[in-house]
């Protein structure tokens, strides 16, 4: 990638939206190239080196799976970045489990596209699993760990992008959940293995039929069991993949209860390994401060009485008691709905 200047190709948004992206990229030092329909984009690809493409999934004509595997073809170094609207949503997920990297939704906030654009051109690129090294031995790198973690994070963005109001969710646990295992003082070994782990912790939300992922009543015994199961189906995706053998461990039992009545095993206190005890805490303080299509988001406070409520039952005392003194610590860094952003400092400072 030119440091100095990417090269943005956008294809077939609506008038609108072309302007917007212009606006958008012109500040943020990329040249935008607009093309109308897939066969000029493609030539286009063929043609000049481009560092990204945006695709409108609401565009009109071929769908965004034949876009996509025609760009892969010619232009496999190109990133794909996705814009959806309502409509678009069917074809945001399956652009992300087509190789786009993010998405931002429409109407976006100003700088938004160009924040996401460079942190996808930002990305590592993958690299072969092991390496041959001076002295004739074979030896393993990182660069394959992130391989493999971009191709499921491929998969918890397609989950994510099933259901508007989790967009960003598994970051904002992964943000909390290392916050909370430093302050605890685990290695960082331990620290960015639960770092891993929470950035997944959901990706088994995968095999969740969307009629009960956007179910706004309550869940029958029989959609509750596909929800009991994503811990499982996560751990194994996760499994197969021998690098991932802790952060398995840990999906598996991130909703596992300090009182016992969690799933799927029903592990109690510290048979419950120490990293899903942090993720499970992580993963409720999300919960709580976003809005769900079954829930009003929650203030800051009302968080906060929440993990005071339920810890020693269903949370960690230990890790339920780094949280509070965590976000007293660190107001600044809680990830609220904008119209609560406000309060926290005054709140979390209430609480220290
Ligand atoms: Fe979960
Ligand atoms: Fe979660």
């Amino acid at each position: 990638m030119n440091a100095e200047l990417i090269n943005v190709l956008v294809l077939d948004a609506e008038p609108l939206l072309h302007a917007s992206i212009a606006t958008e990229l012109a500040d943020s030092q990329a040249a935008c190239t607009m093309a109308s329909g897939v066969e000029g984009a493609c030539e286009l690809l063929r043609t000049r080196p481009f560092d990204a493409l945006i695709v409108d999934t609401e565009r009109p004509g071929p769908g965004v799976a034949e876009l996509l595997t025609t760009a892969a073809r010619v232009a496999p170094d190109c990133r794909v970045v996705l814009v959806a609207g309502a409509e678009g949503r069917d074809g945001l997920a399956q652009g992300i489990m087509m190789g786009a990297e993010d998405y931002v939704e429409k109407p976006f906030k100003p700088g938004e596209l160009a924040e996401v654009l460079h942190k996808v051109l930002g990305g590592t690129p993958s690299a072969a699993a092991w390496s041959l090294a001076d002295d004739g031995t074979m030896q393993w790198r990182r660069e394959p760990t992130r391989a493999a973690l971009a191709a499921v994070r491929q998969l918890v963005l397609a989950t994510e992008a099933r259901d508007p109001l989790t967009r960003r969710h598994h970051e904002h646990v992964a943000h909390y959940a290392t916050g909370l295992a430093e302050l605890i003082g685990l290695s960082r070994a331990q620290v960015e293995s639960i770092r891993i782990a929470a950035l997944v912790h959901d990706v088994g939300k995968m095999s969740v039929p969307i009629h009960i992922l956007l179910k706004q009543g309550r869940l029958n015994s029989r959609e509750f069991e596909y929800i009991r199961r994503h811990p499982e189906v996560g751990a194994d995706l996760l499994a197969n993949l021998t690098l991932f053998k802790d952060e398995a461990d840990l999906v598996r039992h991130h909703h596992e209860s300090w009182d016992g009545r969690g799933y799927p095993d029903g592990l109690a206190c510290r048979e419950i390994p120490v990293g899903a005890r942090i993720i499970h805490v992580a993963d409720a303080m999300d919960g709580m401060l976003m809005s769900r299509t079954y829930k009003r988001a929650y203030s800051t406070e009302e968080m906060l009485s929440e993990l005071i409520r339920c810890a020693g039952t269903q949370y960690d005392r230990d890790v339920a008691s780094a949280a509070i003194r965590w976000c007293a610590e660190h107001p600044d860094q809680l990830i609220l709905p904008v119209t609560d952003a406000a309060s926290a400092t005054r709140i979390a400072a209430s609480v220290a």
